[in-house]
């Protein structure tokens, strides 16, 4: 099915003075990074990874966590940015403010060449400290890799279940709410907080907000335009007919 995007939804995004995109694990999908919901593939597919991403998950068994994470870190690594980010990244030249918050933690958006990325839930490629949480170099040899200051657990620097969001980009975020005048939601399945709050903050003072995603969602009956389709079709159809 080719894709179909209202022409309002053009002319609405022509008029936008400023754009904040939400983007979840939908838009790597294609670059076959499983979403996070379908993360448990291969090997891997014996655990839930919302009982993984947890610091108490991480404590009671670093060497399985860290393992997870490494395979992740692989994946990732081998994988390429798709025409989702490119088209994303190419947006940002097309509207005079843009805001990309992703709760991402695959690096595909800055891949891609998106300038202003701001990621929700850390990165997969970062290490910190779990007792400091400073930024560390990882020790890729080690199952259970230690601080060299203060030899206590390294962690993948990614938000886990149940922690805060780092404050910079929660400032961001919320900013962006409260500024936006078109609020696009990219495949994110609209169920994790406190990002999936923002599409309602932006709409209660007024902005257009837009939803892409292949199924429908909580968010879906609540926005301005639910556009049902893949990313990967509508994203690049979006950004060449704003571009005629
Ligand atoms: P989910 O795995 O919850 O949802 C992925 C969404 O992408 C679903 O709504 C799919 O329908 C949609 N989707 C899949 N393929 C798509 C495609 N080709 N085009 C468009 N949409 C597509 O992932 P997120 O919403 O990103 O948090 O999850 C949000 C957070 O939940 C993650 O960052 C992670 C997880 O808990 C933490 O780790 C803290």
């Amino acid at each position: 099915m080719g894709a179909e995007i209202p022409a309002a939804v053009i002319e609405i995004l022509r008029d936008a003075k400023n754009v904040l995109v939400l983007t979840g694990s939908g838009v790597s999908a294609e670059s076959d990074v499983p979403t996070f919901r379908e993360a448990q593939s291969g090997l891997w597919s014996e655990f839930d990874p919302q009982e993984l991403a947890t610091p108490e998950a991480f404590l009671q068994d670093p060497v399985l966590v860290w393992r997870w994470y490494r395979w992740r870190r692989k994946l990732v690594a081998e994988a390429e940015p798709n025409p989702e980010h490119f088209a994303l990244a190419a947006l940002e030249d097309q509207v005079p403010e843009m805001t990309l918050i992703t709760q991402n933690v695959d690096g595909l958006h800055q891949r891609a060449g998106s300038q202003h990325v701001t990621e929700f839930h850390g990165n997969l490629f970062a290490t910190r400290c779990f007792v400091e949480d400073t930024l560390e170099d990882d020790d890729p040899s080690s199952a259970d890799p230690r601080c060299r200051r203060c030899g206590g657990h390294l962690r993948p620097g990614v938000v886990w279940f149940g922690e805060a969001i780092p404050k910079l980009a929660l400032k961001v975020a919320t900013e962006a709410a409260d500024d936006c005048d078109v609020f696009l939601s990219i495949g994110t399945s609209s169920l994790v907080w406190p990002a999936a709050g923002f599409a309602a903050a932006a709409a209660q003072r007024g902005a257009t907000v837009i939803e892409i995603n292949i199924d429908p969602t909580p968010l879906s009956s609540r926005c301005d335009f639910a556009l049902q389709g893949a990313s990967g079709e509508l994203l690049p159809e979006l950004v060449r007919r704003l571009a005629i």
